[in-house]
């Protein structure tokens, strides 16, 4: 349909694709590492597998990955492209930013591109970037990406991250319209959390040197406890903002996609906003936490199930800490 510029625009998402490497790591393959077991790490996180991108690789390739994914499913042309976002924590290098080298691997020239770092609530902060700029009216075709190999940053040896985290990519395309489509964002943060959740070494504060790597700074560390009662509590409340200040009720939601840190978590946030049982959707056992990846990871491997019109509400919790909540109307 003809979008018509002197009306109001909303963003809406047209194409959504998605990667993750073929490799696996299985709980039995961590019992044979540190102290674990399958059942305890499937009874207190929800996690079977998680994907682990190969040396060599980066967050980028995956990141292409999942946009040839999408460019080949909805027979996109890249060319059209005036924006991209990358939602990353692992970028490839610190300069320049992984949205460059995507536009370098796929042959796109003169984008408004950048990375932005919102940790696990990176996708919804992007989303919420994106939707913006196509309101602005100046920009038409914009792919949000959400990207992290977080097992660059994982210690292999530490059962309290290691049964947690993998590897993946999702993107989606914004395009104008006059239809109601992306409604509303609300996202937060502050700084309580950052010695909660955390990779302290590589920054500026902590550039690399050999007493880092001794130290383990190079690794993610968290506070597990603490980490998950905030998650339940933020998410929640978000949740049930966004829908009372756009006058909805849990029971217009037709779909709830959180990101996937921990199914007690996700089912704990259910339980708090009381949405019906069936309507939340869930890989976490595939693939774990994969950051910025979560949330379109999650669509993208459940877009069959997804009706034009239905109602999203997205939400995410992470380091920061950072967190929020979306509400779209489904448009593909
Ligand atoms: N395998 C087996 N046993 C383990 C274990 C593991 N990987 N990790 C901890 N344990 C043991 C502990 O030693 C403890 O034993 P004890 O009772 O004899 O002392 C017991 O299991 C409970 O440990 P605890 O740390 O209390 O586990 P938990 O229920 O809090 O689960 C996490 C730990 C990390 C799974 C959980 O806290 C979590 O998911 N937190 C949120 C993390 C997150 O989402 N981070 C990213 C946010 S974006």
């Amino acid at each position: 349909m003809e979008v018509d510029f002197n009306k109001k625009i909303y963003a809406q998402i047209t194409a959504i694709g998605g990667y993750v490497p073929e490799n696996k790591r299985t709980n039995s393959d961590l019992e044979k590492i540190t102290e674990t077991s399958d059942e305890w790490i499937v009874k207190r996180t929800g996690i079977k597998e998680r994907r682990i991108l190969e040396d060599g690789l980066a967050t980028s390739d995956m990141a292409v990955s999942a946009i040839l994914n999408l460019i080949e499913t909805y027979q996109k042309d890249i060319q059209d492209v005036d924006a991209l976002i990358v939602a990353t924590s692992t970028p490839d290098m610190l300069m320049p930013a992984t949205a460059n080298i995507i536009c370098d691997k796929l042959g796109i020239e003169n984008v408004w591109a950048f990375d932005m770092n919102a940790a696990c609530s990176g996708f919804l902060y992007a989303l919420d970037m994106g939707a913006s700029l196509i309101e602005t009216k100046r920009y038409k075709n914009i792919l949000v990406i959400g990207a992290d190999k977080i097992s660059a940053y994982v210690n292999i040896n530490d059962r309290s991250t290691n049964i947690l985290f993998g590897d993946g990519a999702g993107v989606v395309w914004l395009e104008p319209t006059n239809e109601v489509a992306i409604l509303d964002a609300l996202l937060l943060s502050n700084g309580t959390g950052k010695e909660y959740l955390n990779i302290e070494g590589g920054g500026s504060l902590h550039p690399i040197s050999e007493q880092l790597l001794l130290d383990e700074k190079r690794y993610i560390k968290q506070d597990g406890k603490v980490v998950f009662k905030n998650a339940i509590q933020s998410m929640s409340d978000t949740c049930l903002n966004v829908l009372s200040r756009n006058d909805y009720s849990v029971d217009d939601v037709n779909w709830l996609v959180p990101h996937q840190a921990n199914k007690r978590i996700i089912d704990a946030v259910g339980n708090e906003i009381k949405i019906e049982e069936g309507k939340t959707l869930v890989n976490i056992e595939h693939y774990g936490n994969t950051i910025a990846a979560t949330i379109p990871l999650c669509i993208w491997e459940n877009t069959s199930k997804l009706k034009k019109g239905d109602l999203l509400m997205l939400t995410a919790f992470g380091a920061g800490f950072s967190w929020g909540a979306s509400l779209l109307r489904w448009t593909i």
